[in-house]
């Protein structure tokens, strides 16, 4: 036995069994229960897996008590002020940040990766009118594993990449497409000339023929700034270890179904509210609310025991202090306020609500503070991105993050299939 262990001790019969501690390079050490039920007959409880790591990662840390986030060692803040979406994508996936040539060939690499076979294309005809974006998001990207079938099994690091590469540059384009579709006009084709988050923004807003909006002063171009600011959140979304949706893609992951399969499930898990869709959640609230006289009755509501309602874009279950990410979404909001023109109604809300809560007995008791969810909207709204789309946004940023979990848990020898127990309490 090693030299730290914890032995637990079953009162009924006093039998003793012993369990090594494994220990991370950061973060709480964990207990080696394997063999338990094997051992003991008993099993482990913990619905939400609150105190259960699921599997040993190199890529994202997160240490909740002091709103810590890394992406391969390397601290949020640093990655998201200093480097671009497409370096942190890098970084993810390959465990180092990319020298000039390498961001250069990467670049082109999904450039030229953006376009869509013309049979997916068609696909999207056969969803209503007024399709959400993440349904239709879902099911192209389940479409997309039969244009690619030989990515069902990755063989070595090339093809891994290959797959991995194809994914993040086809997925904007994808999520684009929901989009145009769900409004009936044209799709516009990505652009070989533009760089990722640019080419997402002109996919979204262009006019036949990739033109922009067009006033008496000439065409609306797509201001450095509006890059930024969606960069800068794709970056922030990129990855956050053994959230609910990559847990969802690891156990796809360990049936052996195609990666794009699970990370298509993994885009139906973020949908839901309490995670992903929050973001779409939180501006609809703010607009439900209407104006800052009625915040202080909303938070009454947030805090009654016998009223599920809950304020949309509060809470973690890993943070406890703030949200690094939050906390950088706020001051870059402050930051862009006057060039995106964030000042509006919604943005009066929202300062109101955040004043409330953070000095609030029943939210600091909680450890309930804004998180991601509760600026991206704002700045989204600014950059003429409808509330349908929040959640897709969240999609292409965290595509690399699914994918590159999708890969360590293949090339992990002790990957197994996700099989949980159960405590059986019917008849
Ligand atoms: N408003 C009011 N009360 C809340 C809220 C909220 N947003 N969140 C949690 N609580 C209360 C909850 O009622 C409970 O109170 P009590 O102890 O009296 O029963 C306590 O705080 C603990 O809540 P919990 O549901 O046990 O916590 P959890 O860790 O299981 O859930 C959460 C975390 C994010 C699902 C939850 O805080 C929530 O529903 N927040 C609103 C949705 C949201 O903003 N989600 C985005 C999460 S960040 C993006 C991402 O990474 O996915």
């Amino acid at each position: 036995m090693p030299t730290k262990s914890f032995t637990l001790i079953d009162n009924q019969n006093n039998k003793h069994y012993e369990y090594p501690v494994m220990e991370g390079t950061r973060g709480p050490s964990v207990l080696d229960l394997r063999t338990f039920f094997k051992d003991s007959g008993f099993f482990t409880y913990d619905p939400g897996f609150t105190s259960t790591a699921s599997c040993a990662s190199k890529i994202t840390f997160i240490d909740g008590e002091k709103g810590e986030l890394r992406y391969r060692g390397i601290p949020i803040e640093e990655l998201a002020l200093k480097h671009s979406y497409l370096e942190n994508c890098y970084l993810i996936l390959t465990g180092e940040l990319p020298d000039k040539a390498a961001l250069l060939d990467f670049d082109l690499e999904i450039r030229h990766r953006a376009f869509l076979h013309e049979g997916l294309r068609h696909l999207f005809s056969v969803f209503p009118d007024n399709a959400h974006p993440m349904a239709t998001l879902a099911a192209a990207v389940t479409a997309l594993s039969t244009f690619y079938d030989d990515h069902e099994i990755c063989h070595d690091e090339i093809s891994y990449q290959e797959m991995a590469r194809r994914i993040i540059a086809k997925i904007p384009t994808i999520a684009a497409f929901a989009y145009r579709h769900s409004l009936g006009i044209p799709f516009i084709q990505p652009d070989i000339d533009l760089g990722f988050t640019e080419n997402f923004l002109t996919m979204m807003r262009a006019y036949p023929g990739g033109k922009m909006h067009l006033s008496a002063k000439g065409h609306e171009e797509i201001k450095e700034v509006e890059i930024r600011a969606l960069d800068t959140i794709f970056t922030l979304h990129a990855d956050h270890e053994q959230n609910a949706s990559t847990t969802v893609v690891r156990g796809v992951a360990s049936t052996g179904a195609h990666p794009y399969v699970a990370i298509s499930s993994g885009i139906s898990a973020l949908w839901g509210r309490a995670h992903g869709g929050a973001n779409e959640s939180v501006i609809a609230q703010l607009e439900y609310i209407g104006s800052v006289d009625k915040v202080e009755a909303f938070i009454e509501k947030a805090k009654d025991p016998n009223d599920d309602f809950r304020l949309m874009g509060f809470g973690h279950r890993v943070y406890k202090n703030f949200d690094p990410r939050a906390k950088i979404l706020k001051n870059l909001q402050d930051e862009l306020r006057e060039e995106l023109g964030l000042d509006s109604e919604l943005m009066a809300i929202a300062r109101k609500i955040e004043e409330i809560a953070m000095n609030d007995a029943y939210f600091i008791s909680r450890n309930l503070y804004p998180n991601i969810d509760f600026y991206t909207g704002i700045i989204l709204t600014a950059l003429q991105i409808p509330k349908s789309m929040f959640t897709p946004i969240f999609v292409i940023g965290r595509t690399v993050g699914w994918i590159t979990q999708w890969i360590e848990f293949k090339q992990d020898s002790t990957s197994k299939i996700a099989r949980p127990r159960q405590l059986y309490t019917g008849n």
